[in-house]
């Protein structure tokens, strides 16, 4: 089941991050734990951190991806303006949606937010079927997210 996946992801990503502060490694292996437990599931799965008025690429795993993305442009873009997660079941029907791989169907994007309340990225990941992602992915990499911003930031 979907939400024991996120379980075992959580106590691992806990595990994995504790005590390591360097920004690339500790992003660098949260993508790639996310891709190992989900699989599949997660066709892309990565990060775009902040960089003056736009998000930059950051550690991932998948295919090659855009580079800079602006505020408010894209799913991305949007979960960083508003700084609230993003549940897109068709990329096509998302106004403004920045195709990185014309494989991408459906696409959850979850913001990094810091102690001050700042988004510093986002934790963005596509599937290649549509409408792939719930509340239950929300709730899961929104506590991901979290781990990782206190770890960070
Ligand atoms: N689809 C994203 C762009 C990033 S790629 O999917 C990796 C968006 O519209 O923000």
């Amino acid at each position: 089941m979907k939400q024991e996946l996120y379980n075992n992801l959580l106590e691992q990503l806990q595990g994995l991050i504790s005590g390591e502060t360097n920004q690339t490694s500790v992003l660098a292996n949260a993508s790639a734990l996310m891709r190992d437990v989900m699989g599949e599931r997660f066709f892309w799965v990565g990060f775009y951190l902040v960089e003056g008025d736009k998000l930059v690429l950051g550690p991932f795993q998948g295919s090659v991806a855009c580079y800079r993305i602006g505020h408010g442009r894209g799913v991305c873009g949007t979960a960083w303006a508003q700084a609230k997660s993003q549940v897109v079941p068709d990329v096509d029907q998302f106004p403004g949606h920045i195709a990185c791989s014309s494989l991408s169907r459906s696409e959850i994007v979850v913001p990094l937010i810091d102690g001050a309340g700042l988004v510093r990225g986002v934790l963005d990941i596509d599937s290649k079927e549509l409408a792939q992602f719930d509340d239950v992915d929300r709730q899961g990499l929104e506590r991901a997210a979290s781990l990782i911003a206190a770890e960070l930031w």
